[in-house]
């Protein structure tokens, strides 16, 4: 099976994790647009969704299910979104996209994060895919120093501006060992926006897809 077909199966998997009459929050990527195109068929039994980058709402509004500003929720049950790394504790990198503040904050205002991902996503310690920073631009130079400090090899993103105006620095060769250590540490440096390492709002639960099928990790 390939990859797409794994992406297809854990979008239409997530479906059963949506909860009916409440506002849906969708993440951003591939995976998620297999999810996007899969919620379409139930849209009349949503009562929208909240987006988490121009992409996704893009996406969204081409299949007629309507995007909901975040500032007018109280709250919303369930998150759904994939990621570039999952550990076996929940544990995720996020942000190949650049959409990692937006995602983040979406997360924030959900009781459950449903993570959906292949099996290439599934590893044993974060840090082999590049960790994603998003920063303030007057931020980059000073922020890229203190990636090396701690080991890691900071490259700018080139060509890209985020949804917020910022820009991405990607951090290679970091051995992620302890996420929450790690994330809080460096969203104290000034500058940064968001570090895509996602601990403190980690998923609920992983939606893997496998040749076997769909497997469902709780955490
Ligand atoms: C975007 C993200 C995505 O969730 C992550 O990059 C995974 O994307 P894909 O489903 O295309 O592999 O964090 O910022």
């Amino acid at each position: 099976m390939t990859q797409d077909e794994l992406k297809k199966r854990v979008g239409e998997a997530a479906l059963a994790y949506v909860v009916p009459g409440s506002v849906v929050g969708v993440g951003t990527g591939s995976t998620v647009n297999c999810f996007i195109d899969a919620l379409a068929t139930m849209k009349d039994r949503i009562a929208g969704a909240v987006s988490s980058s121009e992409r996704s709402t893009e996406r969204l509004r081409a299949h007629g299910i309507e995007v909901l500003d975040s500032n007018a929720l109280e709250g919303i049950p369930v998150y759904i979104d994939g990621a570039d790394e999952i550990d076996h504790g929940g544990h995720m990198i996020k942000g190949g996209g650049a959409a990692l503040t937006r995602e983040k904050i979406v997360a924030d205002t959900a009781e459950r994060f449903i993570c959906i991902a292949d099996d290439s996503k599934l590893v044993a310690t974060l840090g082999h895919f590049p960790l994603p920073i998003e920063v303030i631009p007057m931020a980059a130079a000073q922020i890229a120093r203190r990636v090396r400090a701690i080991g890691g090899e900071p490259a700018l993103r080139q060509g890209v501006v985020t949804d917020n105006g910022c820009h991405i620095i990607d951090v290679r060769g970091l051995r992620i060992a302890d996420p929450l250590a790690m994330e809080t540490e460096i969203n104290q440096w000034p500058g940064v926006v968001t570090v895509g390492i996602f601990a403190r709002h980690r998923a609920s639960v992983c939606l893997l897809g496998t040749p076997a099928g769909v497997k469902t990790l709780q955490f």
